[in-house]
């Protein structure tokens, strides 16, 4: 297993270019499936979780080439309905493929998901939708499988209890094919269910309302191939942005959209770090100390829980004392808390919140990546401390940061991959 060695204390300078968006790619590629033809798709982060979406619709028939950042995926000769179980247990994303072999195939049968489990993630909201759309759903301990009921598939109205990014998505792709409008209500907003959006739209779907509490989807009967550009990552961005602001330095953040960071940005303002926008980068300053704040995770366009490990690095580095609430994921302190605690961070948890008390520096030490975000909060914080921090468990964070060692160095940090 790899890990990460880095040598603290040298603040970032120069330009970090961002790659495409995981959790667009993750459902623009299961999308694919719904397409009659060839779909070239650029921007695609080289990252695990890409690789093994790639893999498994190759395995299913699928022909892929792939060139740099840009895939060419042509699904005409996927058959099976079934997606090899021990791939799809790999990565969380992967039970976007209910919703799109229920719409390209009219059934699916899938195995439950992997990855990262730094909470209790259920999928209750995911079958509802499917059931609204009018499946049969038989869900056992390790997989699920959908057929149609007895009045078949056709588009219906969906009202989820929880905003639940996955269960949007996988609606959209379930209902794009099937006869009749579906109406998605308290819909989650996040950049990447747009991103889902347009990509559908553009090989000729029918979706309106992504990006608001409501979406509808007019069924339309075949989508033709083309191609697409998938958006950048705001928590790829996010993240070089915290990592500045915890280590110090000065650095532009290219390939963003700065509307999908505003949350972010306001934070770190707040903290003390001087934000420039422009129109498709953004360039982050820290000199002076960080001052304290208080965040609350929230869905977009609220600050996204997927950058509470990374604020908190910040927070332990603040003056003061800052409070951060999570509201989408309780558990998702557990994962990196302690790691911080062993690197001297003051970090109380009390229930949702956890009140964390500014220190002077963070000591290196020999810490463990739980998860995505957990691991990326870790790197930074092996960044910003004083001596030397192993990160272990790297392949957590190489699922979502594309060459974030070799674009951590060429900033100028004293980071390196072992085996
Ligand atoms: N929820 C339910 N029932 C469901 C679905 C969700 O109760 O059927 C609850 C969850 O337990 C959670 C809340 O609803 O409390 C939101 O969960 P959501 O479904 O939105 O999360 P997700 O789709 O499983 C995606 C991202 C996560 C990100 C969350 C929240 C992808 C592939 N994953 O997960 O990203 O944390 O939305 O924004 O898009 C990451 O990138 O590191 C990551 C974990």
């Amino acid at each position: 297993m790899a890990r990460y060695e880095i040598n603290g204390g040298k603040s970032l300078q120069g330009t970090v270019t961002v790659s495409g968006a995981k959790n667009a790619a993750v459902a623009i590629l299961p999308a694919v499936l719904l397409v009659s033809g060839k779909c070239h798709i650029e921007n695609v982060p080289n990252i695990s979780d890409v690789h093994i979406l790639l893999d498994i619709l190759r395995e299913m028939g699928a022909e892929i080439s792939l060139e740099g950042s840009s895939v060419t995926v042509d699904c005409s000769h996927v058959r099976s309905s079934r997606p090899d179980a021990n791939l799809v247990r790999k990565m969380r994303a992967s039970y976007y493929l209910m919703g799109a072999l229920l719409g390209r195939c009219g059934k699916a049968h899938v195995a439950l998901p992997g990855g990262c489990n730094f909470a209790s993630r259920p999928i209750d909201q995911h079958i509802k939708g499917f059931i609204a759309l009018g499946a049969d759903v038989d869900e056992s301990d390790d997989y699920v499988a959908l057929e149609p009921g007895e009045n078949g598939l056709q588009g219906g109205r969906v009202s989820l209890d929880v905003v639940s990014v996955g269960a949007t998505v996988n609606i959209m792709l379930a209902a794009t094919l099937l006869p009749g409008q579906t109406v998605i209500e308290n819909a989650a907003k996040e950049p990447h269910i747009v991103d889902l959006a347009n990509f559908l739209n553009t090989m000729g779907a029918r979706i309106s309302g992504a990006g608001t509490d409501t979406v509808k989807i007019r069924g339309v009967k075949e989508l033709h191939g083309g191609s697409y550009a998938i958006i950048p990552d705001q928590i790829e961005a996010g993240t070089y942005m915290a990592a500045v602001a915890a280590a110090g330095g000065n650095v532009l953040v290219q390939n963003v959209i700065p509307k999908h960071m505003e949350c972010i940005t306001s934070k770190l303002q707040e903290m003390g770090a001087k934000v420039t926008n422009y129109d498709d980068a953004i360039r982050i300053q820290r000199a002076g100390k960080l001052r304290c704040t208080t965040v609350k995770t929230r869905p977009y366009p609220g600050f996204p829980t997927d950058m509470q490990a990374q604020i908190c690095v910040c927070m332990s580095l603040a003056s003061g004392v800052s409070r951060l609430t999570e509201s989408v994921y309780e558990t998702r302190f557990f994962g990196y808390c302690t790691e911080l605690q062993s690197m001297g961070a003051d970090i109380l948890i009390t229930g949702k919140t956890a009140i964390v008390t500014g220190r002077e520096k963070l000591t290196g030490a020999v810490v463990s990546a739980h998860d995505l975000r957990a691991g990326a909060a870790l790197v930074i914080a092996g960044l910003a401390a004083e001596g030397t921090t192993i990160v272990e468990n790297t392949h957590f964070i190489e699922r979502g940061y594309e060459s974030i060692v070799e674009k951590l160095s060429a900033l100028g940090a004293d980071i390196r991959r072992i085996e």
